[in-house]
């Protein structure tokens, strides 16, 4: 099929790669002309894993090009994806002028029928929004052409992108036009080779499935992050906990990791948005609100932890910081713990010596602050420390050397953020283990 993608964003490109890989022809169009220049040499603005190989090799086979305007790829489009952003404006809402700009402009270039998908995160009514303001331009030039609008959510994680689109757990598309459903049952299916990923519902529906299952997640972390604040008061380990409850096939073992809240571009975001559409309907969100204020506070956890270790003399001190990103394996440090950390600990008038494999540069350009030192590994944020946090899961952090640990931080502690460790080992290595909700019997700190 031609498919024409606006937005070269995440999204968009993990789109149009995605899809190109399989044999369609694909143009991503986007109005930033550095960020094209780049893409057509194989430069992704965004470190993803394997994205730039099968960016690389489309745009090789002639499959995939990139372009500023929508002009001449819309003449031969069976479908045009809208792949814009959706940033949160002051109040908490979507912020939709992208994808209604993209919309007038979408109206203005189609050339035939063609289905139009909204990939965008939009709150519940948008698809119809954009129906109406394509078929005003279509009004006004007077011509026979009818775009059928459909929505389909994008449910692929940040670090993981490609397979999760290569090989999604579903495929949710939203249209009563039998029409556009066959075009987007023909477009899928080569992932959905039995027949099981695709679930075709209305508009409406699908619009709110994003949220709720972005909402859901949040619900999730954020149940576990109190239930782990609770655990240490109580003298209980929450990670026996996690095994425990997630062996009920009911809850289930993936995200129910407690640890220093939950960032990114979609999970905070999407709790804001829908709390916000609720609002705007006159319902309150008692339990939104929670997991959004849980989450807050969540991630300043550490850094109280930290200063009750130095018995509140946090000026002057050095913490050693591995892991800047949200997640492990992206360089994306929207609403990522890690910031508000470092805010807080700079504020208090510590120094930090930070490391994360990709995302220091975009910390360096968010944070300009020479208190805040970016370091070139893991043992280098070590030198000169006196304890060490860890926020970022990253691989390189799962085993480090804790008899050096002990010799090398000053005070002797480490903070996981992440509960990668067994607290009992790196105590009997020398350590004061400090994790989220890994209360148990006080053990006394070992020699080192
Ligand atoms: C999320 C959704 O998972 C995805 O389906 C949607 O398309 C976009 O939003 P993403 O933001 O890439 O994806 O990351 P995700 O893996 O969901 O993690 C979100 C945050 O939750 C991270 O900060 C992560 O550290 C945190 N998290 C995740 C936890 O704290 N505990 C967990 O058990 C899982």
């Amino acid at each position: 099929m031609n498919i024409v993608i606006i937005g070269a964003g995440y999204v968009g490109l993990v789109t149009g790669a995605c899809l190109a890989d399989v044999g369609n022809r694909v143009t991503c169009v986007d109005h930033d002309p550095a960020k094209l220049d780049a893409l057509q040499r194989g430069q992704v603005p965004f470190y993803e894993p394997d994205l730039d190989a099968v960016i690389v090799r489309n745009v090789a086979a002639e499959r995939l090009s990139f372009a500023a305007s929508l002009e001449p790829a819309m003449r031969h489009a069976d479908i045009a994806f809208i792949a814009v952003g959706t940033p949160a404006t002051e109040d908490g809402s979507a912020d939709l002028s992208h994808v209604l700009a993209a919309s007038a402009e979408l109206g203005r270039a189609v050339e035939r029928d063609t289905v139009i998908v909204v990939k965008s995160t939009v709150p519940v009514g948008t698809c119809e929004r954009v129906q109406r303001t394509i078929d005003a331009e279509l009004r006004m030039r007077g011509v026979p052409w009818r775009a059928t609008v459909a929505s389909n959510p994008e449910f692929l994680k940040e670090g993981s992108a490609v397979d999760d689109f290569q090989r999604p757990d579903r495929i949710i598309v939203g249209t009563d036009d039998p029409q556009a459903q066959r075009l987007l049952a023909a477009l899928y299916a080569p992932y959905n080779r039995n027949r099981d990923r695709l679930i075709v519902t209305d508009v409406r529906s699908a619009e709110f499935t994003k949220y709720a299952s972005n909402v859901m997640l949040a619900t999730r972390i954020s149940l576990m992050n109190e239930l782990a604040r609770l655990a240490e008061k109580v003298g209980v380990d929450i990670e026996a906990v996690r095994h425990g409850t997630g062996a009920d096939p009911r809850i289930g073992h993936h995200f129910l990791y407690a640890g220093v809240g939950y960032g990114g571009s979609c999970l905070p975001k999407d709790v804001r948005a829908l709390a916000r559409l609720a609002a705007e309907h006159d319902q309150s969100t008692p339990l939104l609100d929670s997991v959004q204020a849980i989450n807050d506070a969540q991630k300043r956890l550490l850094s109280a932890k930290i200063r009750e270790h130095l018995h509140g003399r946090l000026e002057g001190a050095t913490v050693a910081l591995w892991g800047l990103a949200f997640k492990p394996n992206t360089d994306d440090i929207r609403e990522a713990p890690s910031l508000v950390l470092i805010d807080e600990l700079l504020r208090a008038g510590a120094t930090i010596r930070a490391y994360d494999p990709v995302a220091a540069e975009r910390v360096r350009q968010a944070v300009p602050d020479a208190r805040l030192q970016l370091c070139r590994n893991a043992r280098a944020a070590c030198e000169g420390a006196d304890v060490l946090a860890v926020v970022t899961e990253w691989r390189e952090f799962k085993s480090p050397d804790f008899r050096w640990l002990a010799q090398t931080l000053a005070q002797r502690a480490v903070f996981d953020g992440r509960n990668l460790y067994d607290p009992q080992y790196v105590e009997d290595c020398g350590l004061r283990y400090y994790g989220i909700g890994r209360g148990r019997r006080e053990t006394a700190l070992a020699p080192a």
